[in-house]
């Protein structure tokens, strides 16, 4: 084959490498516009994994590599006058120059003609003298730019502002971040050796603070001197240098993230940063453009037409991509919104640094550093007030609100049973909720309990409204303190539009066959175009209702309840006052978010007046609508979290959606989490994350790096009422009460799940 590769970078030279390593017939030229050891940049980081890949490849450029890496172990972030170092963590580092300067001279060997200086004007030119032509022309690809149409690039500028410089100042016993308050806001450094002498530091910033700082009209020189005096106190002197000097100005980059929806056009291929980006923070696009040419060499060996090659290695480079880019976009992102975190506790603040890309989990953090990871989970139970020696994963502290103590921090959460009758709990609660409260988890919260009749979901949705109904939850509440160790939670809530619908395993939301009763709403709008149009609640209707919770608040308190959470979540009565979506209102309950407020808080207010002093009350919110700006955004859930604060909610219980039947969310392993950090970190209130948490790693995880300060399952706590209890066997904690008549079943599985070393030094 007669290959032209455009650009000799990782991409372009270690492709044709590839190639002519599985056939020494191609004929291969690569085509780079700047001279042989003129590149940007400073070191590129390898992980363990890709030098694997890389080695099977071609084991000789792969040795002449590793024998000019820098390797550490150990990350150090400097933050707030503290350096905090955890180990186990296996990078190398090499110099881009090296790299390349290592490829030229194996692609020279092999018989590879490298024209250097030589600017390729249009792809489609080279194409027609060549069988294939590589496009591995970089991030600001011409190749891609003049294909856009085929290509179709999705391009997607962040928002912090970075550059890319340099250091004889060894950073070599760790990659270093380090975290600078400054009168301009924070500014912060990524550093890493990777020569004997040189490491890289790129410093990043906010948009405002880059501008308040005005290095965009600075020189690049101006810019290192500047960057010098903020990070002074950590360059021993040392001077940092920029070798950016083809970059136009500043060299202050915003890093695009690059995808493109096809790779390949007649005989062109895009390989590298021309076709997808990872941002540096986690430091893997040399890693995706090196993969990325041994996958597609192999391809064009195992295919039988260069099409289906390409069609192959679009589809397995995607997906790698994807997983990547995923991983990359909580980095940045956790980059970007870092001011958020920069309350924290160092201990916390590295921790969530550390797991910032999600890829790394609270166990694969004790794999890697066992002795930093105990010493944070200690620090966890000490603030929690667990003692000073007790070193136990985060789900196993206990919590505090207002006076009540939960002895762990998983929730079962709020789940529609439909079994009731004329809303009255029957045996199947009593022993539902009973198994779960004995199952471990520190509280137990029932389902959505309704103020009326009218305001059931189902005709077999629970009720607090008829003296019948206080009785049977009183059993039940009873027999969770009588047996067991868990807090139960009440969860008053009132259907509105979305009531008088079928039971959860019928037709869910929709109308009763027969039967129908009228609903409420703040608005005369109808769930769905096959649901009833609600009536618009009047002043009076208000009051009712509001008169409905303060009685069924004063019932629950009657039947002991530890706790009560108003239901202002996913399209009910409450929640569709607080979404515009449903709410038309046009007096001092509806417009703007603090009027779409005003009469969930009311109801607050009131059952608060009600409800014991010594008892905590939570709010579920609905923190995404997912419908965009028509509808509510996290950015507004903060603002509806400021609210409830000020009004002296216990804690925000975050869920989304159900809403609108035309939300569009995005599901994912712990999806609504996120929701649940920004309001806790940026509101500072206690809050509960929900949704698509099934995993003790995933509960640990949330709760150490501050992103939630309990943890509710709802699925999993119906698959399995003892989930905590066999979490904590399978973790090794011995320090969950199990009750006294299953000691037998408790020691066999404890026995059973064998290895798990007891983490439990005091309970
Ligand atoms: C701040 C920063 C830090 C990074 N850190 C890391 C890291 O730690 N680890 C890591 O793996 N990656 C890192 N990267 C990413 C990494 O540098 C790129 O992902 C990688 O270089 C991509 O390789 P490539 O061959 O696709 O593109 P490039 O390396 O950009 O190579 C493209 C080449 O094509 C040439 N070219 C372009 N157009 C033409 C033309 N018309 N004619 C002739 N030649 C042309 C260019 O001169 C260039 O040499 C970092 C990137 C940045 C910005
Ligand atoms: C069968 C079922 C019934 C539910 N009923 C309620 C409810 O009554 N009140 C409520 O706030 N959420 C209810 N939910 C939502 C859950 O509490 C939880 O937010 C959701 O299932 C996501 O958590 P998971 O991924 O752990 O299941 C229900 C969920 C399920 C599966």
């Amino acid at each position: 084959m007669k290959i032209a590769c455009l650009g000799g970078g990782p991409a372009g030279l270690y492709f044709a490498i590839s190639m002519k390593l599985r056939d020494a017939a191609h004929d291969i030229t690569v085509f780079e516009r700047n001279k042989p050891d003129d590149t940007f940049g400073w070191g590129v980081v390898l992980s363990n994994e890709t030098f694997e890949n890389l080695a099977k490849n071609d084991p000789l450029s792969a040795g002449e590599i590793r024998r000019h890496f820098a390797y550490w172990d150990d990350i150090a972030v400097h933050y707030r006058g503290q350096k905090i170092v955890s180990t186990g963590h296996g990078f190398s580092g090499i110099a881009r120059k090296k790299l390349l300067q290592l490829l030229q001279q194996r692609a020279r060997g092999l018989g590879i003609e490298l024209r250097f200086e030589t600017e390729v004007a249009s792809a489609a030119e080279l194409a027609k003298s060549r069988d294939l032509v590589v496009a591995a022309d970089g991030l600001n690809s011409r190749t891609r730019n003049d294909f856009a149409a085929h290509f179709k690039p999705g391009v997607e500028t962040r928002k912090n502002k970075f550059v890319w410089l340099g250091t004889h100042q060894k950073f070599d016993d760790a990659f270093t971040f380090i975290f600078e308050e400054t009168e301009h806001g924070w500014i912060w450094a990524h550093a890493y050796q990777f020569d004997a002498d040189t490491a890289t530091f790129i410093v990043e910033c906010a948009d405002d603070t880059w501008q308040k700082f005005g290095f965009g009209a600075m020189s690049q020189e101006e810019n290192c001197r500047a960057c010098e005096k903020i990070f002074a106190k950590y360059l021993g002197g040392h001077r940092l240098m920029s070798n950016a000097a083809h970059v136009r100005g500043s060299a202050w980059l915003n890093f695009p993230r690059v995808l493109c929806e096809t790779w390949s056009y007649e005989n062109i291929v895009l390989m590298g940063d021309a076709a997808a980006t990872a941002h540096f923070s986690v430091g893997s696009g040399t890693k995706l453009a090196m993969e990325s040419a041994i996958a597609m060499a192999n391809y064009l060996r195992s295919e039988p037409t260069m099409a289906a090659a390409f069609a192959k290695y679009e589809d397995a480079r995607r997906t790698e991509v994807l997983r990547l880019q995923s991983a990359a976009r909580n980095s940045l992102e956790w980059f970007e919104d870092v001011e958020r975190y920069l309350h924290l506790d160092p201990v916390q603040f590295n921790y969530s640094l550390l797991t910032r890309s999600q890829r790394i989990s609270h166990e694969n953090l004790r794999l890697r550093d066992k002795k930093w990871l105990e010493g944070a989970e200690a620090w966890f139970q000490r603030l929690a007030g667990a003692g000073d020696n007790t070193v136990r994963r985060p789900m196993f502290a206990p919590f505090r609100l207002r006076d009540m103590r939960l002895k762990n921090r998983v929730v079962v959460s709020p789940m529609a049973q439909y079994k009731a009758i004329d809303g009255c709990p029957t045996d199947w609660h009593l022993v539902h909720y009973g198994e779960r409260a004995k199952g471990g988890a520190g509280l137990v919260c029932i389902e959505m309990t309704c103020v009326s009749p009218e305001g059931r979901i189902t005709p077999g949705c629970t009720g607090m409204y008829a003296p019948a109904h206080e009785a049977a939850w009183q059993r039940i509440v009873d027999f969770v303190h009588a047996e067991t160790d868990a807090k139960i939670c009440c969860q008053l809530g009132h259907s509105g539009a979305k009531g008088s619908t079928q039971l959860g395993w019928e037709e869910m939301d929709a109308p009763l066959k027969s039967g129908n009763w009228p609903v409420l709403a703040p608005s005369a709008v109808a769930w769905s175009p096959r649901n009833q149009v609600a009536r618009a609640m009047t002043r009076a209707d208000m009051d009712l209702v509001r008169d409905q919770f303060v009685a069924s608040a004063e019932t629950a308190a009657r039947c002991n309840f530890d706790m009560l959470e108003i239901h202002c979540a996913h399209g009910y009565l409450l929640s569709s006052f607080i979404t515009p979506l449903t709410n038309r209102r046009t007096d001092a309950y509806g417009g703007s978010l603090e009027n779409r407020m005003r009469y969930p808080l009311e109801i607050f207010h009131a059952v608060r007046a009600v409800w014991p002093a010594e008892k905590p009350i939570s709010v579920r919110i609905s923190a995404n609508d997912w419908v965009g700006a028509d509808g509510i955004e996290p950015r507004d859930a903060v603002a509806i979290s400021r609210l409830l604060q000020e009004a002296g909610v216990d804690v925000c219980d975050v869920s989304a959606g159900q809403t609108s039947i035309g939300a569009q969310p995005v599901y994912g392993r712990m999806f609504q989490t996120p929701f649940s950090d920004r309001i806790r970190n940026e509101t500072g209130m206690a809050t509960m994350a929900v949704g698509n948490i099934f995993e003790p790693d995933h509960v640990n995880s949330i709760l150490m790096a501050g992103r939630a300060d309990l943890v509710c399952l709802a699925r999993p706590h119906l698959a399995d009422p003892y989930w905590t209890l066999h979490a904590a066997a399978k973790l090794g904690d011995r320090g969950e009460a199990w009750p006294q008549p299953y000691y037998a079943g408790r020691d066999q599985l404890y026995r059973l799940s064998g290895g798990g070393e007891p983490t439990t030094t005091a309970v």
